[in-house]
């Protein structure tokens, strides 16, 4: 390809000034390109507080596949990557910033193969397994003392999915057993042959994995009776009392929730959802690309995003017949977007870039999740490194950050906040015949009285210009972070990983009582509105 004068200077100071070059070309794209789509109010209801954002959503899920757990996480002891006990250094430093509160493993569909005694003592003497899930021969390197291990260096709650498709109730009571307990049991004696004295705190077990599919495409009510079996076998070991999460549905499989909750509703603590975003909607090799695409898949995808407050808002009402009080959880235990594979990458790795269009769909569900705290209790998204809507990505020795990362850090304020109501009233975003809403939004209050709001343009054209009214509150300092990209398909490299970076967000200010905002196109912001 030949450049002009100014295209070589231009891409020289670049590959010099990557950071600031990017955020220039941001800016010069956005002033240029974006006209206003009509303005939008937001009421904050900051007199209506509701239940608190549990930090849970904001939680992750780690599964043996592609290069999640070897590569992304686990190096061993004599890598020459910096690590700490064999989990990397990057990634620790890297999870640890962004309070990932719950970690859920070892699957998805790996865990019905899991045998979890072949993950415990010398490693060099652990048996190699084909996982016969997602390819591959696992060395078992990394097991209940590793992830474990793991979860404790980054501070997560552990959530141990059990192995229902070829497992046992009498091999799930043993691994609860070898965790928890902290008796003179020859399993807790085990453990402390093994290297770990005192018992783990488990926070979740998680009792099965889309029982219609890979967990052994079983019909709804015969879930149901099987769930109930090892429900009752699930025994406490310690004070602290391990939660049962029950396989629940996928998107609008409504009859496995009304089955599980008519039959089942006082043998568990919560159910699983499961919703994944594909462009197409289709299961095939035709799900779209994660970085080629045009805004007729930019829409689409966004069209399926929203589809997750319809899935939530059913499935919660069902749950509602059984347990008026709400105390069963809705857990949306996998979520995020699903491509087609990367070429030229093993095409079981489930590997794929993530771009500004990610950020978009994490600042929409995560925006969904916050508005319905009373029912849904945690999310994890699928997943943490390497692997579908990833929000770390790793090649040999390097590590970068997806804008999905930075959207997590940018909303963990959210974690354990109040949630306030949010009423959008917002110009809707069209592509040829069909329309969205235009911007997603949830808030919070801190325990300092600091309000955030979270704000996404899904029109990746136009700018918003938006007045934010405070009901209950006044503002006082306002401030804010904004995450976007020059084009749709932005992402990060291994080569340039700072394109997609949060920056301070100038398009904020007090105007009386109100916030005045200026939301860029296809943009995630994060005010702080102090009192
Ligand atoms: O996240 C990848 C896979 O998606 C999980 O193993 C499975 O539960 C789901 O179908």
């Amino acid at each position: 390809m030949k450049l002009s004068g100014f295209s070589r200077q231009r891409t020289a100071l670049c590959a010099a000034l990557q950071g600031l070059c990017a955020a220039l070309l941001v800016f010069i794209a956005t002033a240029a390109s974006a006209q206003s789509a009509g303005t939008a109010h937001i009421l904050v209801r900051a007199d209506q507080p509701q239940a608190k954002i549990h930090p849970h959503v904001y939680g992750h899920f780690a599964e043996h596949l592609g290069r999640l757990i070897y590569d992304g996480i686990w190096v061993g002891e004599d890598s020459p990557i910096p690590n700490t006990r064999g989990i990397r250094n990057d990634v620790l430093e890297a999870l640890k910033a962004l309070k990932v509160p719950v970690l859920r493993w070892p699957g998805g569909c790996f865990a019905d193969e899991y045998h979890w005694r072949d993950g415990i003592g010398p490693r060099d003497q652990r048996p190699r397994r084909v996982n016969s899930s997602w390819g591959g021969v696992d060395t078992n390197a990394f097991g209940t003392h590793e992830f474990m291990d793991l979860a404790e260096l980054i501070g997560a709650d552990a959530y141990i999915n059990i192995n229902v498709g070829t497992g046992s109730t009498q091999e799930m009571m043993e691994w609860i057993e070898y965790m928890t307990s902290d008796s003179d049991s020859t399993l807790a004696n085990l453990r402390r042959e093994n290297g770990r004295d005192k018992p783990w705190k488990v926070a979740y077990v998680g009792i099965g994995n889309e029982m219609w599919g890979c967990g052994g495409n079983m019909a709804p009510e015969q879930w149901a009776g099987e769930y109930r079996k090892f429900a009752t076998f699930v025994k406490q070991h310690s004070d602290t009392k391990l939660q049962r999460i029950a396989a629940g549905p996928t998107d609008s499989r409504y009859d496995w929730t009304e089955a599980l909750m008519s039959s089942s509703a006082k043998h568990m603590e919560a159910l699983s959802l499961h919703y994944y975003t594909l462009p197409t909607g289709d299961w095939t090799n035709k799900k779209g690309s994660a970085t080629q695409f045009g805004e007729d898949q930019w829409f689409s995808t966004l069209a399926r995003t929203l589809e997750m407050e319809e899935y939530v808002r059913t499935h919660s009402a069902i749950m509602d017949k059984y347990d008026p009080e709400k105390k069963i959880g809705l857990m949306v235990a996998e979520w995020g977007t699903w491509y087609d594979p990367e070429p030229g990458k093993d095409q079981g790795a489930l590997y794929q870039q993530n771009t500004v269009r990610d950020a978009v769909v994490a600042g929409i569900n995560l925006n969904i999740f916050n508005r319905h705290t009373d029912r849904v209790r945690m999310a994890n998204i699928a997943q943490m490194v390497n692997v579908l809507q990833a929000v770390i990505l790793t090649e040999g020795d390097k590590m970068i950050l997806t804008p999905t990362y930075h959207v997590f850090d940018m909303y963990k304020v959210h974690q354990g906040a109040t949630a306030l109501p949010v009423e959008v009233q917002a110009p809707e975003y069209s592509f040829g015949e069909s329309s969205l809403p235009g911007v997603s939004a949830s808030a919070s209050r801190d325990d300092k009285g600091v309000l955030h709001v979270s704000l996404v343009n899904l029109d990746p054209n136009r700018r918003v210009p938006l007045t934010l009214e405070l009901r209950g509150a006044s503002a006082g300092r306002v401030s804010g972070e904004v995450l976007t990209g020059a084009t749709m398909n932005a992402m990060n490299t291994f080569e340039r990983p700072d394109t997609v970076r949060p920056a301070p967000f100038k398009g904020v200010r007090r105007s009386g009582k109100d916030v005045v905002v200026d939301l860029p196109p296809r943009a995630v912001v994060m005010l702080r509105i102090e009192p």
